[in-house]
């Protein structure tokens, strides 16, 4: 055993100062949050809400089998009707939401367990059919620009081709922000031990963000500073309702998916890092690739990103074990966010601190249907792989 293995303490010793060669069982320090390791369950749409956006015993059982995790981020939760963007994902705006959240995060703090909720507008990728009304006479999707993405959306009733959305008019921002804001509250009371803004993967504040999707005359568009306005206001006051210190922002420089671009990803995002540096924030996580699993084009350079931000990063993007202790042990990172690892393996620091095999996920269960491929898959020992 290294001197870093024997590090890995229970959750109730407090974390040892930074190690200067940490892996991913080390302690880390999160806010005024002492996490027991550093991998965090990275937040994963699965689409087994109950009616009405509301989570289930299934979905506490479901977090609670992961609560060894150092953290876990949830699945996106949309902070309004008018941000949800597919079939049976959880909201956090209306009571009833509130109270099964309530279930989800007592669950995992029962097993001293850490939990985040991510906070989700989809903008454009929303179809007049998940908006209110839910039909083809719904409201159009809201975005900053009046920019369709190529493909579809994901309906109730099967594909439908994406629609041009409507973009925002000056006026209507305000009411985007206290989306975000009564959201955040709402995350509060349902006894999360943090928020995470999500600004990635091609939904709202990510359609600011970037370029190929924000064509904007006003001051939420053109030079970054504008396309960045949007989130540095909601980060402000999600970080009013929670503390900075327990608020994280997700982004994705060079995620092509839903239709995303950036001319100039080193630039936007350096600007986006450093600008973020005033709230003292949680953490920055980072989706590293292209889902798409092309070589980004344009590319960026991640070292001088993560030297830019000056909290906490998350790197996430298929990291296995030892792409991941090698980048806590070399400082490329400070935590490592694990998505289809931690669906498929309940238990997934126990499997590394053993160097047991892993369950395969299975993604013909990835989104919807009930516990198969939910909650059934088996930890360590009742797969009869223990030492
Ligand atoms: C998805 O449902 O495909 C999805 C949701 C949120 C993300 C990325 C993908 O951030």
């Amino acid at each position: 055993m290294s001197a870093t293995t024997t590090m890995t303490a229970p959750k109730s010793t407090p974390a040892d100062p930074q190690p200067r060669h940490p892996d991913l069982l080390t302690a880390f320090r999160l806010g005024p949050y002492s996490l027991a390791n550093r991998m965090v369950m990275a937040p994963l749409t699965r689409n087994r809400a109950g009616p009405g956006g509301v989570p289930q015993a299934l979905n506490a059982a479901y977090y609670a089998q992961r609560a060894s995790a150092g953290l876990i981020v949830t699945e996106a939760s949309q902070i309004s009707p008018q941000g949800v963007g597919y079939p049976n994902t959880p909201g956090v705006h209306e009571p009833e939401q509130v109270a099964g959240w309530r279930r989800v995060t007592e669950a995992v703090q029962a097993r001293d367990g850490r939990i985040f909720l991510q906070l989700w507008h989809v903008g454009r990728i929303s179809h007049p059919m998940l908006q209110p009304g839910g039909s083809l006479d719904g409201a159009l999707p809201v975005a900053p620009s009046a920019i369709r993405p190529e493909g579809q959306a994901v309906t109730h009733e099967g594909l439908r081709d994406f629609v041009t959305p409507r973009a925002l008019v000056l006026g209507e921002i305000p009411g985007i922000i206290d989306q975000y804001r009564a959201a955040a509250r709402n995350a509060l009371s349902a006894g999360f031990d943090g928020v995470e803004v999500h600004a990635a993967n091609g939904y709202l504040l990510d359609q600011f963000l970037r370029d190929g999707s924000n064509r904007r005359d006003d001051a939420y568009g053109g030079p970054i500073a504008n396309r960045a306005r949007l989130l540095l206001e909601v980060t402000e006051a999600v970080a009013k309702v929670w503390g900075a210190d327990r608020v994280g922002v997700r982004i994705s420089p060079v995620n092509s998916f839903n239709s995303m671009s950036d001319s100039d990803p080193d630039a936007t995002f350096g600007h986006v890092a450093r600008a973020l540096n005033r709230f003292g924030l949680a953490y920055l996580h980072v989706v590293e690739r292209d889902f798409s699993d092309r070589k980004p084009e344009p590319s960026y350079d991640r070292r001088r990103l993560r030297a830019a931000f000056e909290g906490p990063y998350i790197a996430s993007g298929g990291y296995d074990r030892l792409r991941g202790d090698w980048a806590l042990a070399s400082g490329g990172a400070d935590l490592i966010a694990f998505g289809k690892a931690f669906l498929a393996n309940p238990d997934l620091p126990e499997r590394f601190r053993r160097h047991a095999p892993l369950n395969p996920p299975d993604p013909t269960t990835f989104y919807g249907g009930g516990g198969r491929g939910y909650t059934d898959y088996p930890a360590l020992d009742a797969a009869g792989a223990a030492a």
